[in-house]
């Protein structure tokens, strides 16, 4: 199961210029937005989660290729209770293993879905989760080591809500109505319209960026929105890309939730940056009945090769350093809103946690192993089976343990990375972010998180209540899929 292709690494796939052969093909953009089928998932048996291989038109007449679960492509919305058990059955109907972990979620090491867990076709994973977490907006995706990028990229990904029965929701909350899931890729097409995924080096150095815009599977689509109050629930499930959102006539909305759940009061603003993994839920007023559309501007990943992936207003391929905003979706508003609420309340019912004052510090710096940029010149500088990425010098090894967390103890993580910027994301809890590219950050106007971008020297502060053994781990890892799956991950154990 091991990738061995870093290991082939040599000068003439370094000068592959795979982001210039690149050709979007004329989409079909402006079908309406598929919304996923909700899945309430709760203690009782029956409910089966099958990862299948499919086919999707994205754009008609060319069928792709796609992996989904319980689908073609993507998977259905898991709602969750908190409080309750969440029983699953995880089917794997592909050709390759799979897992299923729970992006978010504070569950056991051993329920968590990490490369550990991975299982092979034709086997059935039959977690039960304990469902210990506020209220909030999750993703599940697969984790095979090597293969996550691949998987994540052909489907395998989908939204988790976590309700809180016993807390007070003051925002719309009538899914499909008012209240809308958006998960956001970036995706490219090959010139008979099929998605394809073939990153060269290039994008193995800086992740792999597509061409066109997916917003829950469908091509720039738009969605009919009441005239009043929506929620729209962004989830950032690309393998690189990271986003500048913002409205095209600039107007101003409300952050209300971040990666762990709500925030102690709305923010008001008229952008928001999703780095991958990342989740927002925002709250967007459309009493004024103006068609808009949501737009992104390009995000440079900095480092040795610039941007990369540029687009134009027509989200194809740009030459350079045009930062025109690109399309994402857009809304058309149709009648007034007949339920929900008609104002934001000045505050929510979050619970940021106190964690207190950290009893240690570790340090993370994040690495690109540049020997492999030379074509494999400095082999000794690749990591461990040609890996080209890694933590503290080291890239990740499925066989050992990088830390060993005491539980219930609050530490300070220092993150570094060199020559580029990376979303570090840690498993099995949610963290406070106290320093983002050496300043101080407000932890209201963030929130409780378990992603971070790591722009310049980072702090977090981070506790763990759930344990994870050494034969099933929680990861801690660059969530550019492609740095992920070149070794840019550790693991821990919790006890
Ligand atoms: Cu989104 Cu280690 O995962
Ligand atoms: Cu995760
Ligand atoms: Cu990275």
């Amino acid at each position: 199961m091991k990738r061995r292709r870093f290991l082939t690494l040599t000068a003439a796939t370094l000068a592959t210029p795979a982001l210039l052969t690149r050709r979007a093909v004329a989409a079909e953009p402006g079908a309406p937005l598929p919304i996923p089928q909700v899945m309430e998932v709760g203690p009782g048996a029956g409910n089966t989660l099958t990862a299948m291989k499919g086919t999707r038109e994205f754009m008609s007449g060319a069928a792709s290729d796609t992996l989904g679960y319980e689908q073609d492509y993507l998977g259905p919305l898991l709602r969750f209770q908190r409080g309750r058990t969440a029983n699953i059955d995880v089917v794997n109907r592909t050709d390759d293993p799979i897992t299923a972990h729970w992006h978010g979620m504070h569950v056991p090491g051993h329920l968590d879905g990490g490369p550990q867990l991975a299982f092979d076709p034709g086997r059935t994973w039959s977690p039960e989760l304990p469902v210990d977490h506020p209220a909030a907006t999750l993703w599940y995706h697969s984790h095979v080591h090597g293969r996550t990028a691949d998987q994540v990229y052909r489907g395998l990904a989908g939204m988790i809500i976590i309700d809180d029965p016993d807390a007070v929701d003051p925002l719309p909350r009538d899914y499909g109505t008012n209240d809308f899931p958006l998960i956001v890729q970036d995706r490219n097409f090959d010139r008979s319209g099929r998605m394809s995924y073939d990153p060269g080096m290039m994008d193995r150095m800086q992740g792999f960026r597509g061409t066109e815009m997916l917003v829950n599977g469908a091509i720039r689509p738009t969605l009919t929105v009441p005239a009043g109050l929506v929620r729209l629930r962004l989830l950032n499930a690309s393998n690189a890309r990271m986003y500048d959102f913002s409205f095209n006539d600039g107007r101003q909305f409300h952050q209300v939730a971040s990666d762990g759940g709500l925030l102690p009061a709305p923010i008001a603003m008229n952008g928001l940056r999703l780095a991958p993994a990342e989740r927002a839920e925002i709250v967007v007023n459309f009493t004024d009945r103006s068609a808009v559309r949501l737009v992104s501007r390009n995000v440079s990943s900095g480092g040795m090769m610039g941007g990369g992936g540029m687009m134009n207003g027509g989200g194809k391929m740009g030459s350079g350093s045009d930062d025109a905003p690109f399309e994402i979706m857009s809304f058309d508003v149709g009648d007034a809103a007949e339920t929900g609420p008609a104002t934001l309340p000045a505050s929510l019912p979050s619970d940021l946690p106190d964690l207190g004052a950290p009893v240690r510090t570790r340090d993370f710096t994040l690495n690109v192993h540049t020997g492999s940029m030379m074509g494999g010149m400095f082999n000794n500088l690749i990591g461990r089976d040609g890996q080209i990425m890694g933590i503290n010098g080291e890239s990740y090894d499925m066989g050992s343990i990088d830390l060993a967390v005491p539980m219930g103890e609050t530490e300070l993580w220092r993150i570094n990375a060199d020559m580029m910027v990376h979303p570090f994301h840690v498993h099995g809890t949610s963290f406070q972010v106290v320093t983002m590219g050496g300043r101080a950050v407000d932890p209201a106007r963030i929130g409780m998180k378990d992603v971070v971008l790591v722009d310049g020297p980072t702090e977090i502060l981070v506790r763990f209540d759930k344990r994870a053994e050494k034969e099933t781990p929680f990861m801690y890892h660059c969530h550019i899929l492609e740095h992920e799956d070149a070794g840019m991950m550790g693991q821990f154990t919790v006890g």
